[in-house]
């Protein structure tokens, strides 16, 4: 896609400027997490192929297992405003540098791998923050492309 050439490197790394921007937003959206139980606010920023950057928080719930994690919530954001694929993903957890992403979360993000690239997961360790790929973190992924 054209778009990809100014956010990604051909090796799919991130343009240090875009990495900047993804977590300048996590940092912000964990601000507004809904977290009364666990009091551990996480942000994520999803960045779709076309440019857009799309947030979200862990919100909570009284019926603890109900809770959506920040990266599902930024996720299903970019979905509802039409993105299909998403290049990076940004996550910061204030509490805990390196934050990664739950088992759960790992198989809603390869949902929406780009048919041609890893997704990027970037962690956020407080400084420029740690690009992981995806693969890495869920290998051998069930996804979409099994059922075709
Ligand atoms: N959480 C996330 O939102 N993302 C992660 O990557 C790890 C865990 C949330 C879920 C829950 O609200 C809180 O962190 C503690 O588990």
């Amino acid at each position: 896609m054209e778009e990809q050439g100014q956010i990604t490197h051909p090796s799919g790394e991130l343009d240090p400027d875009v990495q900047r921007e993804l977590l300048a937003r996590a940092r912000s959206a964990a601000q507004r997490a809904y977290v009364p139980y666990s009091n551990f606010p996480v942000g994520a920023a999803g960045l779709a192929s076309d440019g857009s950057i799309y947030d979200g928080s862990n919100i909570e719930n009284a019926s603890f297992s109900l809770t959506i994690c920040a990266e599902r919530s930024a996720i299903v954001a970019a979905v509802f405003a039409g993105a299909r694929e998403i290049v990076a993903i940004a996550v910061s957890a204030p509490k805990m540098p390196l934050t990664s992403p739950c088992g759960a979360c790992r198989q809603v993000l390869n949902e929406f791998r780009p048919a041609n690239q890893d997704m990027m997961v970037i962690l956020d360790d407080e400084s420029a923050g740690e690009p992981v790929r995806l693969e890495s973190l869920l290998p051998r992924a069930f996804g979409p492309r099994n059922l075709e």
